[in-house]
């Protein structure tokens, strides 16, 4: 069974510049041609001019928890800093879930994804907390996420305030040996008020031993060692990236590691933005992606980050929509999303509207015509 998507207006690729008047045939999942003309297929859709694009990768999302932060929202808008205690409170939420309730609203949040445009989806644990927890939400997480990873180093769980030591220890031996067969990244949150340098590190090596790649939350709330230990450790992104010092940079440029910014954080915790330009006009790679979460960010929209992202870090609309397509592709270290070449995976979305410049020109706006997953129509 093949798809021709004829008529496109703008198809951007990722593989050089966006063509004109181009086609697109899907078959078995992946993508069987590109180029210009109407090549015979099965079935027809007609993009009526309009623009396709890969489907956006979301490279870092927290979507295994149970209940809402809106009220800590509300707060936080009225004046009150956000903390990295807030998550505690779904922690406490998410034990006293059952399998269905987690599984249900993991559904639900990668279907609000998908009507986005959303592809490929990465997902943590870490509203768990114990070893029984967190293995729990990698299970439910590889039910329908792309990526799976195990953050059991997100926050010092009360049972253990006063020990971080104690908690690191369980997370790189106990924890690690259960959760490690259900998870494909092993992810720390390296930040004054969770975990520091020498914490971050032993839960990495951990991971790394057990067979899992390294990502890394860093420099979120302030200056620290969060990047430095992401190159160090080889991690294929350090995520957030919002305060960081000339050092940061220059370690990420000489680095594989992809700097993933979240602007969506920053909108609504009220922070200064990263600094994109700064991060590009050094060489780093950049990715876009939501951090979906009760806490620090619930948006799902990839379309509002690439808005931001243009409007306020200065990054210019391709490279804003690269970011959020083949940068977070890289970021996952996948070479089969991110892109519409041949052999890709047949994820892709096409906007209502003529040019991929529109995601950021008109915020706020449903601007998704159709959408393919794996060669599966899902919108
Ligand atoms: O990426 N920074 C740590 N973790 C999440 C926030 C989680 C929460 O507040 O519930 C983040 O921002
Ligand atoms: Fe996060």
């Amino acid at each position: 069974m093949s798809t021709v998507i004829s008529n496109i207006g703008e198809l951007v690729t990722n593989e050089g510049e966006p063509l004109r008047d181009a086609a697109l045939v899907l078959e078995n999942g992946r993508v069987a041609w590109v180029g210009q003309g109407e090549p015979a297929a099965d079935e027809r859709f007609d993009a009526g001019g309009r623009a396709v694009l890969p489907g956006f990768v979301d490279s870092h999302a927290h979507l295994v928890f149970a209940g809402e932060r809106a009220e800590e929202f509300a707060a936080r808008m009225s004046g009150r800093p956000y903390a990295a205690g807030g998550i505690r409170t779904t922690v406490a939420k998410t034990r006293a879930a059952s399998d269905e309730e987690l599984r249900k609203n993991v559904r639900r949040l990668v279907d609000e994804m998908a009507r986005q445009g959303t592809t490929c989806v990465e997902c943590k644990s870490g509203y768990g907390l114990t070893v029984e927890q967190e293995a729990r939400a990698l299970r439910i997480a590889g039910e329908v996420a792309d990526e799976v990873t195990f953050l059991g180093a997100h926050v010092v769980p009360k049972e253990f305030e006063g020990d971080t030591q104690g908690y690191v220890r369980l997370v790189a031996t106990e924890m690690m040996a259960a959760c490690a067969p259900h998870a494909k990244w092993v992810d720390v949150f390296c930040e004054r008020g969770a975990f520091d340098g020498d914490q971050a590190r032993e839960v990495l090596r951990a991971g790394i031993d057990a067979g899992l790649m390294a990502r890394v939350h860093a420099n979120q709330l302030g200056y620290g060692d969060g990047v430095r230990v992401a190159v160090e450790m080889g991690a294929a992104a350090a995520d957030h990236c919002t305060f960081l010092s000339d050092e940061d940079v220059e370690a990420l440029a000489g680095s594989e590691t992809v700097a993933t910014l979240l602007p969506g954080v920053e909108f609504s915790t009220r922070q200064p933005y990263p600094d994109a330009r700064r991060l590009i006009d050094a060489g780093v790679t950049v990715a876009l992606a939501t951090d979906c979460n009760p806490g620090s960010c619930y948006s799902s929209s990839m379309a509002f980050c690439i808005a931001v992202a243009v409007r306020d870090m200065k990054m210019t609309p391709s490279e804003a929509v690269w970011a959020a397509t083949a940068g977070g592709a890289r970021a996952l270290r996948r070479d089969d999303v991110g892109r519409l070449g041949v052999g890709a995976r047949a994820d892709v979305l096409v906007l209502d509207a003529p040019s991929h410049i529109h995601l950021a020109y008109r915020p706020g706006v449903p601007q998704v015509a159709a959408v393919w997953k794996a060669g599966e129509r899902v919108v």
